[in-house]
């Protein structure tokens, strides 16, 4: 007897400033997803999450470039993410919880580097192939307690935690003021100056919806 096709699962995005603390509550949020939903989740991350595109990650975060040679390598590790990874992982019918993906090119490259979004825009178009986040988790700070939380951390640090506060600030505004067209809605806004119980409280809520 032929199984009944498995319901594609959902693809959840975390984005946010340098700082925000994604990676803090990326295994809370998985767990709360797993324990919701009953489903697999693939936890995974940009720039990387596959060998090739992880051999990219450590180029864009420590090879001087342009920022639209940054935009084209992003992308390139982006297609092989989805080709390799998170599509088959959809398709499967797990669920895929990545820590950025194309919100943070137009944050980051955009708003922090100057690049044009819609070309942007064009250029993650032709890297998903239609795979777009279902819902986008955005951890929301100013830029000032971002770096505040990032000095405490200690490290040599990447050429993006480098910047200083006036990108990590255009970064921040086009997350919050400049979305990708059609996003708004799939968008959760949460105040990641919050404590750790709260933020867990409120991703508890925004997880169970989905
Ligand atoms: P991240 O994994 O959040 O850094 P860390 O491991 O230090 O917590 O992200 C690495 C950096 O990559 C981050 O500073 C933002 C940058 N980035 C871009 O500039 N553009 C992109 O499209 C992506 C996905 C990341």
């Amino acid at each position: 007897m032929s199984q009944a096709p498995k319901r594609r699962g959902k693809f959840i995005v975390l984005e946010g400033i340098d700082g925000a603390g994604k990676s803090t509550h990326i295994d809370f949020i998985a767990a709360t997803v797993r324990s919701a939903h009953g489903v697999e989740v693939l936890i995974t991350r940009e720039p990387g999450g596959t060998p090739l595109a992880e051999k990219i990650r450590e180029l864009l975060l420590h090879e001087p470039m342009d920022v639209q040679t940054e935009v084209l390598l992003v992308a390139a590790g982006r297609r092989d993410h989805i080709q390799r990874s998170i599509g088959p992982a959809l398709e499967r019918g797990d669920w895929v919880l990545c820590d950025r993906f194309i919100d943070s090119t137009r944050a980051y490259q955009g708003g922090g580097g100057g690049v044009d979004l819609g070309w942007i825009d064009a250029v993650n178009e032709a890297a998903c192939n239609g795979v777009l986040p279902d819902r986008v988790i955005l951890f929301d700070l100013s830029a000032h307690v971002a770096a505040q939380r990032r000095g405490g951390r200690g490290g040599q640090g990447d050429r993006f935690e480098a910047q200083d506060v006036a990108y990590f600030e255009r970064v921040r505004s086009v997350y919050l003021t400049q979305m990708r067209p059609g996003s708004q809605e799939k968008t959760a806004i949460l105040n990641a100056e919050l404590d750790v119980s709260r933020i867990q409280k409120e991703l508890q809520k925004i997880i169970i919806n989905l």
